[in-house]
């Protein structure tokens, strides 16, 4: 039996040692056929043999204890060794991400509308006509409605072209007087060097009792609103139509590029169209059930202000997640 005090001392893995522990100490194992002998031992014989049998019992326990106490160690600086970390290694700083441009042009504008009390409306993406066209005094023949500029689904909705729809539905919820903006995404079917089929625009409605909220107010806010963004630039208001205001005007700032000079992005003409306004036409008010009120509202396009502000020649390059482009962001 003592050859096992050696197979103890010479194992090299816990595993090992369970096995062993199996043989030598188990049900069956080696200690229990000896003690099992014992019956057939002369009585006189008995306490001397049990006596030994006993202390080899204590020897191969401590053994096992010893050599237990050993590979446990063993094993805990191996695990310590493999999961150290060492804090001196060099590892370039981690990058940070940013918001994209657009998104971010898109708080700025949130921002200004927000500081003069304007509420934060929304609506869904997927509209229907009365909502996006109807309502907005855009009729059945609207070049706009058609099947080639608008996204439809078979039920007869559609994703919404503009976020002009908020409107109708704010003043749908709401009795006057009203202040708001919609921002969000719109969607048409367009795709070119300066149109993708998804783009953000940021719709503004004031409306009050009739005769408060004149064109005056119109274009005082929206002259602070484009120096607020462009800083320094010439705002000029151009005759225009929207079927949903009523009389409508374009909004210009002087070209950013040449100071108003005359180059290729402004077709050399010194201005860049950035806004569509006007008074919110009577027909509206009707299809909301308002009645006794006056209003302005104005549109645009968040992409448009965000590639004016960077200077970013190409509306696409924004969408293709190229890094190099982005990073000059963060
Ligand atoms: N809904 C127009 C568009 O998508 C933008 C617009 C123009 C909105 C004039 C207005 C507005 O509220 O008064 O092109």
């Amino acid at each position: 039996m003592e050859h096992w005090i050696d197979k103890i001392e010479k194992t090299h893995s816990l595993e090992e040692l369970e096995e062993l522990r199996v043989m030598v100490f188990g049900k069956k194992g080696e200690l229990a056929k000896a003690f099992a002998k014992m019956k057939s031992v002369a009585a006189e014989e008995k306490p001397k043999v049990a006596k030994e049998l006993n202390l080899l019992k204590q020897k191969l326990m401590e053994a096992y204890e010893k050599k237990r106490a050993e590979l446990e160690e063993m094993e805990l600086l191996k695990r310590l060794k493999s999961e150290a970390i060492d804090v001196s290694l060099y590892t370039p700083a981690a990058q940070s991400g940013a918001l994209h441009p657009v998104m971010h042009t898109m708080d700025r504008i949130i921002e200004y509308f927000t500081d003069l009390n304007f509420a934060v409306e929304t609506g869904p993406l997927v509209e229907d006509e009365f909502h996006n066209f109807e309502a907005l005094n855009l009729p059945d023949y609207h070049p706009a409605r058609d099947m080639q500029d608008t996204f439809y689904f078979r039920d007869g909705k559609l994703l919404r072209t503009h976020t002009s729809p908020v409107q109708i539905r704010t003043m749908m919820r709401q009795k006057p007087p009203i202040r708001m903006i919609s921002p969000g995404a719109v969607f048409r079917r367009d795709f070119d060097l300066t149109h993708t089929p998804q783009f953000h625009q940021v719709e503004g409605l004031m409306v009050d009792e009739k005769g408060r909220v004149s064109f005056a107010n119109l274009k005082w806010i929206l002259e602070d609103f484009l120096h607020t963004m462009f800083g320094d630039v010439d705002v000029r208001f151009r005759p225009s139509f929207f079927p949903f205001t009523e009389p409508s005007a374009e909004v210009d700032i002087s070209c950013i590029f040449c100071s108003g000079k005359g180059c290729r992005v402004c077709s050399h003409t010194g201005w860049l169209e950035v806004l569509g306004c006007g008074m919110v036409d009577p027909n509206v008010f009707e299809a909301v059930g308002y009645k006794d009120v006056s209003g302005y509202a104005f549109g645009l396009g968040v992409e448009r202000f965000a590639m004016l502000i960077h200077k970013i020649p190409d509306l696409r390059s924004l969408f293709e997640g190229d890094l190099r482009l982005l990073e000059q962001f963060r």
